[in-house]
């Protein structure tokens, strides 16, 4: 693999949690290249790391050891302050809890982010408004998270993920709190983002998500016990539509990346 085609790298990443006999090493010696454009899903069963390892890559939490390099520019060791910047500009997440702002409206919640890195108020609502179109909830713009279902809440925090262009967008769990039809919407989303070219880091309990995936990845007690290419079809939604080539409601969502608001 391509050292400089990396959008993520980590080496030797470790996170260790307590002290003495109780410490627990919640990532241990993890190496990990993603690079641009790749859906990586990471599996594996409760605990045995993946929260953690999404919060060392994206620079939510940092490492107890090694090293985390983000667009070939190392991020472990940069100031709080630089680090914030980093993630307002580079990465997206998106919660299995959603994490919404309840006092503000779908619109606002993806405005915010965009204001927070800079963009003018009118650059943030445009793109604001064209990212809750392409997620199927123009008409739900000024709703509250308190009037939207769970599967539109998550939709909004796509958006949101998305409003600043990131290079990577790092999701946990991400239909963990959804019901069927939600997961396929979400899904959706997700197979547009991947067929346009988005880095996407995925942490996932549902096979169906993992499905979608270019790559798979196994933890267990804080290592990677398998990494695998997968066919990457696409087909993952059960719906046999494949990669999702742009046709409805999301169409066009690939012109979106890159789109400087
Ligand atoms: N703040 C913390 N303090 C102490 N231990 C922690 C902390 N955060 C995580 N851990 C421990 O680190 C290990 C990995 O936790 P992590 O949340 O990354 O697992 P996970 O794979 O995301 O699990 P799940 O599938 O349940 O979300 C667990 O043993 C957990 O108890
Ligand atoms: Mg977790």
């Amino acid at each position: 693999m391509n050292v400089s085609s990396a959008v993520v790298r980590a080496r030797g990443l470790v996170r260790t949690h307590g002290r003495g006999p109780g410490r627990v090493r919640a990532v241990d010696e993890v190496d990990l290249e993603v690079p641009q454009g790749q859906t990586l899903a990471v599996m594996g069963p409760s605990g045995c790391g993946k929260s953690t390892l999404l919060h060392l890559l994206g620079g939510l939490e940092r490492p107890t050891g090694g090293e985390v390099w983000m667009d070939g520019r190392r991020i472990d060791t940069l100031s709080e302050r630089a680090l914030a910047r980093m993630r307002r500009r580079s990465v997206g997440f998106v919660f299995q809890a959603f994490h919404l702002v309840e006092e503000l409206t779908a619109a606002e919640n993806v405005e915010l982010p965009a204001l927070l890195a800079g963009r003018s108020r009118r650059q943030a609502r445009r793109r604001a408004s064209l990212l809750l179109e392409r997620v199927g909830l123009a008409d739900r713009a000024r709703h509250l998270p308190s009037r939207l279902s769970g599967g539109q809440r998550q939709r909004v925090a796509v958006a949101r993920a998305l409003v600043n262009d990131p290079l990577v967008v790092f999701a946990d769990e991400p239909t963990g709190n959804l019901d069927t039809a939600a997961t396929l919407d979400v899904l959706r989303i997700f197979e547009d983002l991947r067929a346009a070219g988005q880095t996407l880091v995925i942490v996932t309990h549902d096979e169906r998500v993992a499905a979608t995936a270019d790559r798979l990845i196994s933890m267990r007690d804080g290592m990677f016990v398998d990494d695998t290419r997968l066919a990457g079809t696409g087909t993952g939604t059960g719906t046999g539509t494949g990669t999702g080539t742009g046709t409805g409601w999301l169409g066009g969502l690939g012109g979106l990346i890159g789109l400087e608001g």
